[in-house]
């Protein structure tokens, strides 16, 4: 039994906390770490006893093998600094931290160690995208040429978060950056990106936007564009094609249901699941298994740093490329 400590219980953290408890045959959470008492009673609710609100204490006092780090993305360089300095394998959230300088510090310091490290890009375990993956390892499409990824949420995170997350390309984006290399298999040495605010937040304050298109050119000569929204009114839209020399493959949104309903004014679908919580809830599961069954094959994680790396430079790249409307080469950012 892997025991896991949690480090952050908000959306994400309550999410790995019920999945580890509830579905994890091999995985126990035994002690959360929290910014205020606020979730105790939710850790309480999921059997964990040690509850913390500093990360050396949670260390000092109770043994774990294991972090996942849900806090938010401002905290994650000191929490990772102190869990590879005390030798605990290693579930990071996305994005690694938002200074490619600090994950380059933090990827020394991992070279070093026996530490396992894994970053929380859970996209790529939906069964959608693990069986576009199989087929593409199956060669069924032949060279890949082209990748479409429409990446819009039904609705902006509070202000709050916004603020700290690094904005829509560091902390939104990036999910699609990494699923694009994913798919392609190269590595992105271009990028331009366009953006604008169309929502009645007042991003501009905070120098962010809420709608961006985003193209990335691809060693191996493919391309793939990438269009995010916070602001889709028809709900949670999530759709992939990849475009090869033999056809395609696509996946399109989920909904509840399939039923539609016909009357004389049109076709009516029910609109796309909730949020990302639902519509990507067995990746989430998905992932942590993966985690785990590495650390107990005691092989390296699929998602290493080095993924966190590159996402992170493609999404500096392309917030840079917005900013001063021109091609940004990955090798300017890394
Ligand atoms: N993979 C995904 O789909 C996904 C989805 C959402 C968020 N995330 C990432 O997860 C991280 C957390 O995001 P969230 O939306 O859950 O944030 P959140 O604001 O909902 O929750 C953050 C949690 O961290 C706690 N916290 C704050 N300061 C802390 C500290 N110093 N030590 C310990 N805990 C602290 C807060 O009390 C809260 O419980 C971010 O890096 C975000 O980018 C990933």
């Amino acid at each position: 039994m892997i025991k896991i400590g949690i480090i952050g219980l908000g959306r994400i953290g309550q999410v790995h906390l019920k999945n580890i408890q509830l579905y994890s045959p091999h995985a126990k959470v035994v002690a959360v770490c929290s910014g205020s008492q606020k979730s105790l009673p939710l850790a309480k609710k999921f059997g964990v006893q040690n509850y913390f609100t500093s990360l050396e204490q949670m260390l000092a006092k109770v043994d774990i093998d294991a972090l996942v780090i849900a806090s938010p993305t401002g905290f994650h360089f000191d929490h990772l600094k102190l869990a590879i300095a005390s030798e605990k394998h290693i579930f990071c959230e996305k994005p690694i931290d938002l200074s490619i300088q600090n994950i380059q510090l933090l990827k020394k310091q991992l070279d070093q160690t026996s530490v396992k490290f894994m970053v929380g890009f859970n996209r790529r375990y939906d069964p959608n995208i693990l069986k576009i993956k199989k087929d593409l390892q199956e060669d069924r499409l032949g060279r890949v040429q082209s990748i479409k990824l429409i990446s819009r949420d039904p609705g902006p995170p509070p202000m709050e978060f916004i603020k700290t997350s690094g904005g829509l390309f560091l902390d939104m984006a990036i999910h699609d950056f990494d699923l694009a290399r994913h798919l392609m298999g190269s590595e992105v040495t271009e990028v331009y990106a366009t953006a604008s605010i169309f929502g009645n937040l007042p991003l501009g304050s905070v120098g962010d936007v809420d709608t961006a298109v985003t193209l990335l050119k691809f060693k191996d000569k493919g391309f793939a564009t990438i269009e995010n929204s916070r602001n889709s009114t028809f709900g949670y839209d999530q759709r992939v094609e990849v475009f090869g020399e033999q056809g395609m493959l696509s996946a399109s949104n989920k909904a509840d249901n399939t039923v539609s309903f016909s009357d004389n004014k049109g076709v009516h679908h029910p609109i796309p699941v909730g949020f990302f919580i639902e519509r990507y809830k067995e990746s989430y599961l998905n992932i942590l298994d993966s985690f785990v069954e590495s650390l107990e094959k005691n092989e390296d994680p699929e998602l290493n740093v080095w993924d966190g790396l590159q996402s992170v430079a493609i999404s500096l790249a392309a917030k840079k490329s917005s900013e001063e409307n021109r091609v940004v080469l990955l090798s300017e950012i890394i």
